[in-house]
């Protein structure tokens, strides 16, 4: 592998968000490039603006414009084609889409300018009914004819009539050399949508009349089969074992998301599959050499894949298009990055609340830990701000589950912004009076360490539409780990699953050799990652985490009312019946707050501990 030479850059002048910070250089892999080539993202979740704390990851939408337009230039110049892919999960989770009314109309203004040849919908474009209306009236329109869901339906928000949520399959030619490709666009098996969309499991799917004539297609040089779907998944082991018992020496590249981890699976010698991370902190890059075209045969007989993790920042992006600060950016990027420049401040997205005084991480401290988001909700912010509710007669115990936050807290400003990123969810708080204390451990006890149990228990009560209470990133890794340890996922072990540079860099770090960063490991090894990241350590989260309100709390209560975040309601009730506690939480719980959020809660504790000094 030949590493370019560790570049240095001028900190000024930069596009990108004029508030983000410059890139920092690294050394860096260089792309392979192919006949075909791809960009690829995935679960973008509103973060179109880049990461305006992080270095690593301070490109914007309007930058990855300028990028996919200077490698078109530069790949067809050489006679080679380039596709863009989006696998979903655009929107919740950044003020950008979040902070409108309605969600989404700045976000998906923004998302349209970007060229992209296979976009598909992610489970978070349906968790709602309008959501799911605004992807089939405006994001389904806006990139027509690219457009697949080979597996959701929608009832049409006029007629009613069940319809396909976009096309099912897409075939086409590729510009320059006429590789001929035929492309589905999938969802895994979700079944947590709204009941105004219909998702079929994708091993129905592939047994369809139309899925059986698209992949018996004569004229096929590549099957190109996107989804929000894991790298490593039953629903694509499925896919490409339906696809081989008819077609087994056509190449298959799949694209993949959900995970929120870069990641990459081999099938065999012709079929593999990428994911390229979340939030905008990657553009994942395939290269595939020795594919057959509508003018002939191969030109050897096995095709080669290369694969790349592209850190979203302008200094790889001036690096791999050989361009520079002058004239890299096309007048496109430009347009866009001024259009998202003006969006964040008509949504007042810069609106400081307060500073943090120090980093606060999901998982790259220990829990419990002072430097824990976690230990940071329970101790300061519930035990706090849950009091004003809180019945007199006796303390109360609250629960919620770690997915509820999405993000790490960076020393320094804590914005609008700030708030969405960390908790965009919605969901109020309830309340169970007077339950026994040491059943409340218990159901802990089982939603932390007997998560068989709970989906024995699951199973049993047929709850198929539980989602699981951690984000997906923990899931991710702790499928991969299986030993109660003390709980450190070694960077080494781990990087490759984790959500790792999530560092705030500062000019400072320039002077050590490698900054911390993703350090992937993959089925093709661990030099997929175009910059050269030293590792990071991942330590667990638990499911849930609880917080204490009482008066006296060097006592162990013995009654205690229950309060927990609404989400994990479900769960709840199927921990009680394992714990013994008999409580129908349906019936038996109330609405504790109304209309108070988690976020509400964050914010309101922010505004009086955290003044920024100046
Ligand atoms: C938007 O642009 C203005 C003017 O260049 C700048 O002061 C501000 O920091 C920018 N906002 C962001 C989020 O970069
Ligand atoms: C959906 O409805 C909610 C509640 O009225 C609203 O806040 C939100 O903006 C709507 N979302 C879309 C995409 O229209
Ligand atoms: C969808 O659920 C709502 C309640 O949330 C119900 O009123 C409606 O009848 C359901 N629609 C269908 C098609 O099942
Ligand atoms: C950018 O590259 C062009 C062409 O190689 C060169 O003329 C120009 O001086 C460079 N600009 C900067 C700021 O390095």
């Amino acid at each position: 592998m030949r590493l370019s030479e560790l570049l240095w850059l001028i900190p000024s002048a930069f596009a990108a968000q004029p508030s983000a910070p410059a890139p920092i250089s690294a050394p860096l892999r260089d792309l392979h490039f192919g006949q075909l080539n791809f960009l690829h993202t995935t679960d973008t979740h509103g973060w179109l603006a880049g990461h305006l704390q992080e270095p690593s990851y301070s490109a914007d939408w309007g930058d990855y414009i300028s990028f996919a337009e200077r490698l078109r230039e530069k790949i067809e110049g050489n006679g080679q084609d380039l596709l863009v892919i989006d696998t979903g999960d655009r929107v919740e989770g950044n003020g950008l889409y979040d902070s409108s009314e309605p969600k989404g109309v700045y976000l998906s203004e923004i998302l349209r300018h970007q060229h992209i040849d296979v976009i598909t919908s992610g489970n978070h474009e349906l968790y709602k009914q309008n959501t799911s209306e605004s992807e089939f009236l405006h994001t389904v329109p806006d990139f027509k004819g690219k457009y697949l869901a080979s597996n959701i339906d929608i009832h049409h928000p006029e007629t009613g009539e069940l319809v396909p949520l976009a096309q099912r399959f897409r075939k086409f030619t590729t510009k320059v050399q006429g590789i001929r490709i035929v492309a589905f666009g999938f969802l895994f098996d979700f079944t947590g949508n709204y009941n105004n969309t219909v998702v079929q499991r994708v091993e129905d799917t592939i047994k369809g009349e139309w899925f059986q004539e698209a992949i018996r297609d004569k004229e096929v040089d590549l099957f190109l089969v996107a989804g929000h779907v894991p790298a490593h998944s039953t629903e694509w082991r499925a896919v490409y074992e339906e696809i081989r018992r008819t077609r087994w020496d056509i190449p298959i590249q799949f694209f993949s998301g959900h995970q929120h981890i870069r990641d990459y699976a081999k099938y065999d010698s012709q079929a593999v599959a990428l994911a390229s991370g979340r939030f905008m902190e990657t553009i994942g890059f395939m290269s595939i050499d020795g594919l057959s075209t509508e003018k002939g045969l191969r030109k050897q007989s096995q095709p080669t894949f290369k694969r790349r993790y592209i850190d979203n920042n302008l200094f790889s992006f001036y690096h791999h298009t050989n361009l520079n600060e002058t004239n890299f950016h096309t007048e496109k990027g430009r347009k866009v990055s001024k259009q998202i420049n003006k969006s964040r401040t008509t949504l007042g997205l810069d609106r400081v609340h307060g500073c943090a005084p120090k980093d606060l991480w999901m998982s790259r401290v220990p829990y419990p830990h002072p430097d824990s988001v976690y230990t940071w909700l329970e101790t300061e912010v519930l035990a706090e701000t849950l009091q004003d509710g809180a019945s007199v007669e006796r303390p109360s115990v609250a629960i919620l589950n770690s997915g509820a936050i999405r993000f790490d807290i960076f020393k320094g400003p804590f914005t609008q912004d700030t708030m969405w990123t960390i908790s965009p969810f919605t969901n109020g708080f309830r309340r169970v009076k007077d339950v026994p204390y040491e059943k409340v451990q218990l159901i802990m006890e089982i939603l932390n360490k007997q998560t068989k149990v709970l989906f024995t228990l699951q199973d049993a009560v047929t709850e198929p539409s539980l989602l699981p209470l951690a984000g997906p990133e923990q899931v991710a890794r702790s499928e991969e780990i299986v030993p109660e340890d003390d709980g450190l996922l070694e960077g080494g072990l781990f990087s490759n699953k984790g959500p790792s540079g999530q560092m705030p860099l500062v000019p400072s770090d320039f002077d050590s050799e490698l900054l911390p960063g993703y350090t992937t490991k993959d089925d093709e090894g661990d030099d997929g990652d175009d910059t050269i990241h030293a590792p990071i350590s991942f330590y667990k989260t638990p499911n849930c985490i609880q917080a204490l309100v009482s008066a006296d709390k060097s006592r162990v209560p013995e009654r205690v009312d229950l309060v927990y975040i609404e989400f994990v309601q479900p769960y709840l009730a199927l921990a009680a019946k394992f714990a013994g506690l008999d409580v129908d939480f349906v019936k038996e719980s109330e609405v504790f707050m109304p209309s108070v959020t988690l976020t509400d809660l964050i914010l309101k504790w922010v505004k009086n501990h955290w003044q920024c000094e100046s």
